[in-house]
């Protein structure tokens, strides 16, 4: 029985400015999961890139050892037929294709030259079926919701019959009951043999299906552990570098006028079928009003609609003080001070081509008038949010894809943030970012709310909702099922309503 399926000896890279990864080594036991932790921009993912075959071979220092052999991958295809499957941060699937032919990519089953697509449908099924996925094989990839994309590139790994399964949080856009099977799955491969490399920066994932985790801080391997024989306050102050006590930042408060106003409020998908159901509610100054709700409960469609940013028709009434809105895009809805944190960064939040600085400023641009990233106060402005949120980047002239994950959505945030916003709109906003950086998202809610901006956040954590939002309202099928104060209600209260098993 060999000791290792992984090895990874002093693995070094480094990027313009940046010391992505600094004499790791780790290694990993057949049939275990590793979960690997750090914060924002520790070097989580290069890690993974390096041993997926994305950074091949010569463009790190150091080793990696599969089953005791060297390995010297020239690209992704290399890695996966050693036996190492990769489930990355950013999915990876092609918005324009059906489901089926995603699963496949790049190496559909053919002969003579014509794809075989009963063979395609037969092991589509397949490989659905073990995930407990039900989604139509032709349905567009880009008609599905995030996590069921994410489902779809478990899916993928799933049916390439891998030895190493890394997966680059792949829950942060599942549902509690998808996550559930996930689980599952993780443990059956586990007990067939197979590892897994699991990162995440939700430590009770860690702590429920980790036998050991390794921890990175600044590109540094901190120490590995037996799960056993660590807890969530070590972990986090190996992580963050120091003791963090509290997760959430005291609030100072106080509710004032009624601010926004929105009244019997329908949205309809492109098939004319209802989403969200004759919905009002107000929002009131000096609160933070949050919506809790299960994944397809109708909150993001209910916001973005409200920002003008659904394609299906809408019917209903909303009022900003008192004034009655039109919106139709969202230009319009930036015109009248709404601002959008959308939960999907890539279709609305960042434009990847481009630099932070210039997407942070990209929002509030037009209202300026401007075009370019020119006057010192914005500069001024964009560097002071940059800190505030912790941004790892060399400067503001970095392009937004070569940031990890984290930093990216804290891009977002920042800009967002600059317009100015009356209304500010935050759809899970802290997605994929640490917990000590979660924290900073927090206080700046608060210092919104303080201020008179009308602050409304989507979550599907329920510690989150709880622990920021002042007032919750739960949505149900498109319908609001019921509303309370936060500090009034314990979690199961909430689950209860959320799931209609009251
Ligand atoms: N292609 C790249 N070009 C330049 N810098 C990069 C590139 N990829 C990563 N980096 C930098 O390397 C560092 C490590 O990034 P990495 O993506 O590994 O972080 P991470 O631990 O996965 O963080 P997160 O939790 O936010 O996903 C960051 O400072 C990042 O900006
Ligand atoms: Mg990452």
């Amino acid at each position: 029985m060999m000791d290792y399926v992984l090895e990874v000896k002093n693995l070094s890279k480094e990027f313009p400015g940046v010391k992505a990864l600094d004499n790791v080594s780790i290694d990993l036991k057949p049939g275990e999961v590793l979960a690997l932790c750090g914060e924002n921009g520790a070097g989580k993912s290069t890690l993974i890139k390096a041993l997926s075959g994305i950074y091949p071979h010569g463009t790190y220092d150091g080793d990696i050892f599969y089953k005791g052999q060297l390995v010297k991958n020239k690209n992704v295809k290399d890695a996966e037929s050693l036996g190492i499957s990769t489930i990355y941060q950013e999915l990876e699937l092609i918005q324009g294709l059906p489901v089926k032919e995603n699963l496949f990519l790049g190496s559909l089953p053919t002969r003579l030259g014509f794809v075989k697509w009963d063979e395609v449908m037969a092991k589509s099924y397949e490989s659905l079926n073990k995930i407990g996925l039900d989604v139509n094989l032709e349905a567009n990839i880009r008609d599905l919701s995030v996590a069921q994309q994410q489902m779809i590139e478990i899916a993928k790994a799933l049916a390439k019959n891998s030895e190493v399964l890394i997966l680059d949080e792949p829950t942060s856009a599942l549902t509690t009951k998808e996550t559930e099977r996930l689980f599952e799955i993780v443990n059956e491969l586990r007990n067939s043999g197979i590892a897994c490399i699991y990162i995440s920066h939700k430590l009770d994932e860690v702590f429920e299906l980790a036998d050991r985790v390794a921890v990175i801080r600044d590109g540094k391997h901190i120490s590995t552990k037996n799960v056993k024989e660590t807890n969530r306050n070590e972990l986090i102050s190996m992580m963050v570098g120091r003791e963090l006590v509290n997760l959430f930042p005291e609030q100072h408060l106080e509710k004032k006028e009624k601010a926004l106003e929105v009244k019997n409020y329908s949205v309809y998908d492109l098939q004319e079928k209802k989403i969200v159901d004759d919905v009002s509610f107000d929002v009131y100054r000096g609160e933070v009003l949050g919506i809790f709700g299960l994944v397809g409960a109708g909150r993001t469609e209910l916001m973005s609609a409200l920002f003008g940013a659904h394609k299906g028709r809408k019917t209903g009434q909303v009022y900003l003080d008192g004034k009655k809105l039109k919106i139709n895009d969202t230009q319009q809805a930036i015109n009248n001070g709404i601002a959008y944190v959308s939960e999907d960064r890539k279709a609305h939040g960042l434009v990847l081509g481009m630099s932070v600085g210039h997407n942070i400023t990209l929002s509030s641009l037009r209202k300026m008038g401007k075009v370019l990233l020119n006057s010192s106060k914005e500069i001024t402005e964009s560097q002071e949010y940059m800190v505030k949120m912790d941004v790892k980047a060399p400067s503001l002239e970095t392009i937004a894809s070569s940031l990890s994950g984290g930093n990216q959505q804290k891009v977002v945030l920042a800009k967002w943030m600059l317009t100015n916003p009356k209304v500010l709109i935050l759809d899970e906003p802290t997605r994929g970012i640490d917990v000590a950086v979660k924290y900073e998202i927090y206080n700046i809610i608060n210092k919104f709310a303080e201020q008179g901006i009308v602050v409304i956040l989507i979550s599907s954590e329920l510690p989150e909702i709880l622990g920021v939002s002042t007032r919750t309202i739960i949505m149900r099928e498109g319908k609001i099922v019921s509303e309370f104060d936060s500090g009034s209600v314990t979690r199961e209260d909430v689950a209860k309503y959320a799931t209609g098993n009251e």
